[in-house]
């Protein structure tokens, strides 16, 4: 189910709890889910270094530890803490009816 605008329901809003993620697949891109500290990110598990899965990495505030180099990424900005330029896929997404929508084609 596609909206027209091109975000589609992935996840119940109550599944996404905090401090926590989760990976879903949008018509073969891994999107994964953060919440933390009250926020909202979605963005591509592949790392940008290596495309390591970013599901198993650690959170560390707002920051995301890739689990294969240790290479920090700020939730916020994508990027990379120590040469910014190399950053996540990040994607839209929108709380709808109880559900988490996401656009895996427009990329923030
Ligand atoms: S693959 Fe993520 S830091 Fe190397």
């Amino acid at each position: 189910m596609e909206n027209s605008d091109g975000f589609v329901p992935v996840l119940k809003e109550k599944e996404l709890k905090g401090g926590k993620m989760k990976l879903v697949t949008v018509e073969g891109t891994p999107i994964l889910f953060i919440k933390q500290q009250g926020q909202i990110f979605a963005i591509n598990n592949r790392c940008p270094h290596m495309a390591c899965g970013l599901i198993g990495g650690t959170l560390d505030g707002l920051v995301i530890v890739c689990p294969c180099h240790d290479w920090r990424f700020d939730l916020t900005t994508g990027e990379y803490e120590e040469a910014p330029g190399f950053r996540l896929t990040k994607y839209n997404w929108k709380i709808k009816s109880g559900k988490i929508w996401v656009n895996h084609e427009e990329e923030t």
